[in-house]
């Protein structure tokens, strides 16, 4: 996730904008950058990928470039590589504008393809260079920055915060909000923005956090902000009593916490630019529909988290496709002398894109004439740079090593992309289709609501986290959803965890269930729901509590069986498995917190698994 500082006041902007920087790094970031305007009113940029030692070696900690009005920023590569070049500030071809943006902007393509044909020249391959490019367009016509900015701002679509420096504004610049989070300060003498408190928190803390649609004119001596109609608005001042820590996590006490927010954010941003006028678009696959239905074998392979996307995905995509599709963990594809040919697509799942086993996986299915697809969060990474085709996630990088978005949005890009599929072998109807669509674009909605109230699941929490063995049952998804619940709870709360499938308890596990064993049972997958609740008797019968989880339509029914019961919002079935991970990744945090475990960094573990 970028992060953004700006600054305008008395004193040298450069230090103050790198020190500020330094407080985003946590939020993850590849290249680093900042723009000032000098007293000749020229907009010196400076920027680098690596980290923010680079940039400062490069500025003499920002001593070298002087001036009192000036942008920063940290890119987390989305459209291009990491590379000197992509990174941020981006200036217009005449050096007259420069912006920073986190955010995507969804429509660049067709933007820079109109504003190529005006002979505009691209330095980079960024979504965000054609904010600078478009602006000085509008700029060089109408010769009025605000009214420049506005047009930008209604040409563009997509996720946006945004820093603008104009030389022929000298002593303000400009910040603009849409989906994407910014906030004003204001300092004695100098005001700021910054995408959280965390940059500005020494400076000052008494804040404004912008709404989607403002644009905010910044100067040493305030700040005017005005709505998406260029109407000026009041804005509340907050104080901000956070230290710097619980400032960094958003005020959350964890990053996990944090991440487990995020999602309905996330899974938005992963959906939206995918999902036009309600068709699918998958312009980054490469992919034809003629290669698409020429493939007879489709193989998905991954390790962990990212390998239980995958058991959902060969439920989802063997419903959708009405085809054969194998899920595997990379550790053993790798040995297997896998049966790839060149009929075969692999897809590879890996939020980091440099998990070894994965990694060699793939190589391996390229080295045998597959087609090969990743499924990938960090841009750029090994895995995306060497896979035949990459689809993002887009969730922004993830701290806390126990995945939540990035699972998430793998989760419902795998749908999407099964979807997409479906539709191109014409193995789903059209209502069935649409129905789905429709539920991916309320998703995130329903992910808010659950994730609004997180008070019963706290209390479950409380009653057991000193169990010493948990299981989770279920079955289809539900199982592949057990199978993440289970990992969740066991590597941040060191409780013993395991998945069964419902049906395959009699033949051997139920043996471990005694009186007071936990057994979280899942029965969101409402077509086998019946056959979930007899498994539940089975194992009540045998003195084990239960905590269920299941759509709200079921949630009365099952209180009748289970004494817990958790629900989550009714959403087309291949769906359900986005709404019944929060609850379970929630039940976990809070079961390693009533132990005192290191959450965000569990023992033993590691964010990217790079050794074999
Ligand atoms: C569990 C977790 C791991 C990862 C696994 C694969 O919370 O994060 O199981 O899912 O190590 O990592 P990636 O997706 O980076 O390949």
């Amino acid at each position: 996730m970028c992060g953004i500082v700006g600054y305008v006041g008395k004193e040298q902007a450069a230090p103050i904008l790198l020190e500020g920087l330094e407080k985003l790094e946590y939020r993850g970031y590849d290249s680093a950058g900042i723009a000032v305007l000098s007293e000749e009113k020229e907009l010196q940029v400076k920027k680098s990928k690596g980290r923010l030692k680079v940039l400062s070696a490069l500025t003499d900690g920002g001593r070298a470039v002087e001036g009192t009005l000036g942008v920063g920023h940290t890119r987390w590569a989305t459209h291009g590589e990491p590379s000197d070049v992509n990174s941020h500030p981006h200036l217009s071809s005449g050096r007259r504008i420069a912006v920073v943006h986190n955010g995507i902007i969804e429509n660049y393509v067709e933007i820079k393809e109109f504003l190529l044909a005006q002979g505009v020249c691209f330095q980079s391959e960024t979504d965000t260079e054609v904010v600078a490019q478009l602006l000085e367009y509008y700029y060089d016509r109408s010769g009025d920055v605000m009214d420049s900015v506005y047009r930008v701002l209604h040409r563009i679509e997509g996720a946006y915060a945004l820093g603008i420096m104009c030389r022929d504004l000298p002593d303000a610049f400009i910040a603009a909000r849409k989906d994407a989070p910014l906030l004003l300060g204001y300092g004695q003498g100098c005001c700021f923005i910054a995408s959280d408190v965390t940059a500005i928190i020494k400076h000052t803390r008494d804040v404004a956090y912008m709404e989607d649609g403002e644009v905010a004119l910044v100067r040493a001596d305030g700040i005017q902000v005005f709505d998406a109609l260029a109407q000026p608005v009041e804005k509340e001042h907050h104080h901000v009593d956070w230290d710097v820590s619980a400032a960094e996590k958003g005020g959350y006490a964890h990053f996990m916490f944090k991440e487990i927010m995020e999602q309905p954010e996330a899974v938005r941003k992963t959906i939206s630019p995918r999902l036009k006028g309600g068709r699918l678009c998958f312009d980054e696959l490469k992919l034809t529909p003629e290669e698409i239905r020429a493939l007879n074998r489709i193989c998905i392979v991954a390790c962990g988290s990212s390998y239980h996307v995958g058991m959902v995905g060969k439920y989802n995509l063997e419903r959708l496709l009405r085809r054969p599709v194998d899920v595997m963990l990379a550790s053993e594809f790798r040995y297997a002398d896998p049966l790839v040919d060149e009929s075969s697509l692999v897809i590879v799942i890996s939020q980091s894109g440099e998990t070894l086993d994965t990694m060699a996986a793939l190589r391996q299915a390229k080295a045998l004439g597959a087609r090969t697809l990743a499924i990938v969060n960090v841009v750029g990474s090994s895995i995306a740079r060497e896979a035949d085709g990459v689809l993002y996630t887009w969730a922004g990088p993830e701290i806390a090593v126990a995945t939540t978005k990035a699972y998430s949005t793998q989760l419902v890009l795998l749908d999407m992309l099964g979807l997409y599929f479906a539709q191109v072998l014409g193995s789903v109807t059209e209502e069935e289709s649409a129905r789905i669509v429709s539920e991916l674009q309320t998703l995130p909605a329903k992910m808010e609501t659950v994730l609004a109230d997180t008070e019963q699941i706290k209390y479950l929490a409380s009653q057991y986290f000193n169990h010493s063995s948990i299981f989770f049952i279920g079955r289809n998804l539900d199982y592949a959803l057990g199978l993440e619940g289970s990992l969740k709870l066991k590597e941040i709360s060191y409780i013993h965890s395991e998945a069964y499938a419902a049906g395959e308890l009699k033949h051997g596990t139920i043996s471990l269930i005694e009186d007071g064993t936990l057994v979280v049972a899942l029965c969101s997958y409402a077509p086998l729901f019946d056959k979930s609740v007899s498994n539940i008797v089975e194992v009540k019968a045998r003195g084990a509590d239960i905590v269920a989880l299941t759509g709200e339509s079921l949630g009365e029914e099952l209180s009748k069986t289970a004494e817990n019961v958790l629900t989550v919002p009714d959403t087309h079935v291949i769906l359900q498995p986005s709404l019944g991970v929060l609850p379970l990744q929630i039940f976990a945090y809070y079961v390693a917190l009533q132990r005192g475990c290191d959450i965000d960094k569990p023992r033993n573990l590691a964010k990217s698994v790079t050794v074999e």
